[in-house]
């Protein structure tokens, strides 16, 4: 178990915010910049509505899902033909079906349980390895890592991230229609936001970054400028080191 002296000697650096702002490519991108570690917490979630589906668990059997959570035997191996990462359940690559529009459907109902999301605890906090971590997803700021060094929230219309879904789902192969796309996403951000524990909302110390009008490379820099300033501030670097 990690104690909270190693928690808070370790950098954090939290990204959360809606379904398909962005959250993910920048948090990769970032991390790989910085050589830090990187926590998809939204997998863990989409696995764990895998594991109920492969096991017959209804996604409202909050003992049950408990149970799977704690025993969750979870891999995530890089794949070297899309540089994406493998998601394995109990030996079975379970990719496809948990990163597709229904496999985050079956996350977000597993993810309303509170029994769910204590047993994820300890696994998410795990991550936080030397020389740091980047955490993405929507609690991250405010519950699994309230010292966080840095917590930004993205934002960006409902449209936008439904067109970037739609792109990102399309190249990956996945058969999707853009209007099903904004229906499904607008209800997923609904029941993530007005859940009663842990539901998708700034922490009060974020920043927040719109990013309808950013790209990839703005959307880093601004990211990797925001940290540098706050790990200055703590000290973490000195001032005439350089960003880059
Ligand atoms: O980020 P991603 O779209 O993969 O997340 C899938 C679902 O998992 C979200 O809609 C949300 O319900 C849940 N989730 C969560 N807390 C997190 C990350 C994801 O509740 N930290």
């Amino acid at each position: 178990m990690m104690n909270n002296m190693t928690l808070n000697a370790i950098p954090v650096l939290t990204i959360d915010g809606p379904s398909g702002v962005g959250k993910g490519t920048a948090a990769l991108r970032v991390a790989q910049h910085l050589g830090w570690h990187i926590l998809d917490s939204g997998a863990l979630y989409r696995v764990l509505g895998q594991a109920a589906i492969k096991h017959g668990v209804a996604f409202d059997a909050a003992d049950a899902l408990e149970a799977l959570a704690q025993g969750l035997e979870i891999e995530f191996l890089p794949d070297s033909h899309t540089g994406d990462t493998r998601i394995v359940l109990e030996g079975t690559d379970v990719t496809q079906a948990a990163r597709s529009e229904e496999g985050g459907k079956a996350a977000s109902l597993v993810a309303a349980i509170p029994q769910v999301r204590a047993a994820l605890l300890e696994r998410q906090q795990a991550f936080c390895q030397a020389p740091g971590l980047v955490a993405d997803g929507r609690d991250m700021g405010t519950v699994v890592f309230p010292h966080a060094v840095l917590k930004i929230f993205l934002t960006a219309s409902p449209e936008e991230r439904a067109n970037r879904r739609y792109k990102q789902l399309k190249e990956k192969g996945i058969d999707v229609n853009l209007p099903g796309l904004v229906k499904q996403l607008v209800e997923r951000d609904t029941r993530d936001s007005q859940r009663l524990v842990a539901p998708l909302v700034a922490a009060d110390d974020a920043i927040q970054i719109d990013t309808s009008h950013l790209d990839i490379e703005s959307m880093v820099q601004k990211i990797l400028t925001a940290l540098h300033t706050a790990l200055q501030h703590k000290g973490v670097v000195s001032s005439n080191q350089g960003s880059q």
